[in-house]
């Protein structure tokens, strides 16, 4: 029995980093059985800032590459990338009508991502969360699993899944649940344990990427910012020492375990011998993904047939509740 219907998505703008993987992709696998899930890669969202179109179709396959890689199974769940389905964009222009400016306005990634240049911000970049809200409403998913970042747009799409069933008078989207979980929602940096691990980060040093080789990987971890102290003795002491929370919890992620547990296998020890377990789980863990990575992008047909079928089945779950939606509108449709 289907506990509910999940979506999610990734943005294909960049290489997928070891955050996007655990506060994610990892958690999108273990839901497989339980639910019925819808993955998507963002094209449609990605293009919010500039994209070079050759590196976009790369990029895109190379997401859903790393879906399968990482044991998404394409006959269980729905692989497919956004704008081959078009009623997320028909959503997401009625949902720019009932979002009002100020809760777009109070949104923190459109202020981080335009920066102080926002008047030459594109407009996408603004409604990114209306177009959001209507990929996970489109499917009247009751699921999402994301990454500590992604809360408040999910706030946001309960917020308008609100609206829209006041407005025209009838309990029709469900206020939808964030799924949030394991030991790493929010992967921070390797050079900066304060800020967040991510795509856009102008050093290399700061992320490992799920498609880094093995001795990338364990150097990386080698060079991670650390602090003078030993491993603390519990998860308090862990207060004020980002770094070393960082590593602990990546730690606990890729084994599986709670950041207690992680914590008290290594307590009081040095980072040095922590650091060598640590490369020598997370090659053990990544690798055979990047690897698995590589082998499907070198058929791109196999993924391109991955990615229509999925945009077939679901565009048959889409379509019929955005005709719906379109009567309750009043729009006339044939
Ligand atoms: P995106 O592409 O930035 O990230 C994809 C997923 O990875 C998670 N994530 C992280 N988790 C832990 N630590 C990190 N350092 C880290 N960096 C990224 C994100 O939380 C996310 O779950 N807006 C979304 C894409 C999207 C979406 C959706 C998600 C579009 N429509 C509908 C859910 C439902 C985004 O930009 O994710």
């Amino acid at each position: 029995m289907s506990k509910g219907r999940i979506f999610s998505g990734v943005q294909p703008s960049g290489r997928l980093t070891l955050g996007n993987y655990l506060g994610a992709i990892r958690n999108f696998v273990r839901l497989q059985d339980d639910y019925e899930c819808i993955y998507c890669v963002v094209d449609m969202h990605a293009i919010t800032v500039w994209q070079d179109p050759a590196e976009l179709r790369h990029t895109t396959r190379e997401v859903a590459a790393a879906y399968l890689a990482s044991g998404i199974d394409p006959a269980k769940s729905i692989i497919f990338n956004q704008s081959q389905v078009g009623a997320h964009a028909e959503l997401a222009w009625i949902f720019n009508c009932v979002a009002r400016m100020g809760w777009l306005n109070r949104m923190t990634q459109f202020k981080e991502k335009a920066g102080k240049n926002r008047e030459n911000a594109a407009v996408g970049l603004f409604v990114y969360p209306n177009l959001m809200a209507a990929d996970i409403l489109v499917y009247k998913a009751t699921h999402v699993p994301v990454g500590e970042d992604q809360k408040q747009h999910l706030e946001l799409c309960r917020d308008i899944a609100q609206k829209f069933n006041h407005d025209y008078g009838q309990e029709f989207f469900p206020v939808t649940e964030p799924l949030i979980f394991g030991a790493a929602t929010r992967v921070m940096s390797l050079r900066d344990g304060t800020s967040k691990m991510s795509k856009s980060d102008p050093s290399d040093n700061s992320r490992i990427n799920i498609t880094d080789d093995s001795d990338t990987i364990a150097r990386k971890i080698r060079k991670a910012k650390t602090d003078p102290e030993p491993l603390p003795e519990t998860v308090k002491d862990l207060e004020g020492r980002p770094e070393a929370d960082n590593l602990l919890g990546i730690w606990a992620a890729l084994s599986d375990i709670t950041k207690e547990e992680a914590v008290a296998a290594f307590a009081g020890g040095q980072f040095s011998g922590f650091k060598q377990e640590l490369a020598d789980l997370a090659v053990a863990r990544m690798a055979p993904i990047a690897d698995e990575m590589r082998h499907l992008m070198d058929a791109p047909d196999h993924v391109d047939s991955v990615l229509a079928d999925g945009a077939a089945r679901a565009d048959a779950i889409a379509r019929p509740i955005l005709d719906e939606v379109k009567d309750m509108v009043g729009f006339l449709r044939g």
